[in-house]
């Protein structure tokens, strides 16, 4: 099979480590998220993998998040059939395929241009594509501001720097009538610790950001209100975690606060 190389600058290339950790799920005897199609795009990509030193514990959680996002995601659409869908900071994820939204949703999967570019190529799709850096406004122009939206983040916040992430958030939700944002949540610890994390000193990443308290972001002027904060440590899904992982994450699950620490879904409506 030809493999293709895929030329990425520093944040853009963090999308490989999702990619391969949804890739990885899928290839367990009992999946979490189970993309199949993860597992094929990875595999036809001629990059060292093995570099990113991806454990156990960083595939179930990302597989456990793209669901816990899909879920929201599948639940928006199916009560709003005509709204607008923005996966932000998309990389390579087949979001849209897994949640196949019903007709009337236009789906809009945006991030740096080389990288709407390689989904283009590699990856069979019915979304639109923006190509766009999120710091800069103006990209919104593209997309329409009638109808209402479901907006997701995943793994995107770290990454957007200063206060660019509160920024776009401020545009997006009055450029929409109303609508949902999701994300996965990092708090300040995390998100300094991560820098530490030997997945992305791989990378040669060396700054991120978070918060700490969920309603944090209903001060930034966006109008947003926190409907739900999901502790991920907590989810069903952790019954099929292999041990010992699953008994440590039951054990993580007893405390709010070192929950926090690893993975929760937010959502927001406005
Ligand atoms: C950790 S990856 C996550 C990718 C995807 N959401 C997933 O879960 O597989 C972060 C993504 O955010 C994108 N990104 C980061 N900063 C961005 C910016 N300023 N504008 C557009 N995309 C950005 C990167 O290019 C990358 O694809």
């Amino acid at each position: 099979m030809h493999r293709w190389q895929p030329k990425l600058g520093l944040i853009q290339e963090t999308l490989l480590l999702t990619l391969y950790a949804r890739a990885l799920d899928a290839e367990l005897p009992s999946p979490i998220l189970g993309d199949r199609l993860s597992a094929d795009l990875a595999g036809g990509i001629d990059y060292d993998f093995r570099k990113l030193k991806v454990k156990p514990n960083l595939v179930l959680t990302t597989a456990l998040r793209a669901k816990k996002l899909d879920d929201v995601v599948r639940a928006y659409t199916a009560a709003h059939p005509g709204c607008v869908v923005l996966d932000l900071g998309c990389g390579l994820d087949t979001r849209m395929l897994r949640c196949d939204p019903p007709p009337g949703v236009d789906w809009y999967d945006i991030d740096f241009p080389e990288v709407v570019n390689l989904r283009s190529e590699h990856l069979p799709s019915r979304s639109h594509l923006v190509g766009a850096d999120l710091t800069q406004s103006g990209w919104l122009a593209a997309i329409p501001d009638d109808r209402p939206a479901v907006i997701v983040a995943e793994g995107l916040l770290p990454f957007m720097p200063g206060d660019s992430f509160q920024m776009m958030t401020r545009q997006l939700t009055r450029h929409f009538p109303s609508g949902e944002l999701a994300l996965n949540g990092y708090t300040r610890f995390a998100a300094w610790a991560m820098k530490y994390h030997p997945t992305i000193k791989a990378l040669g990443i060396t700054a991120a950001q978070g918060f700490d308290d969920a309603h944090e972001p209903e001060s930034w002027g966006a109008d947003l209100e926190l409907v739900e904060e999901r502790i991920l440590t907590r989810a069903p899904e952790i019954a099929r975690f292999p041990q010992p992982l699953r008994a440590l994450t039951r054990l993580t699950a007893r405390s709010t606060a070192l929950s926090r620490q690893g993975a929760r879904i937010l959502r927001y409506r406005f």
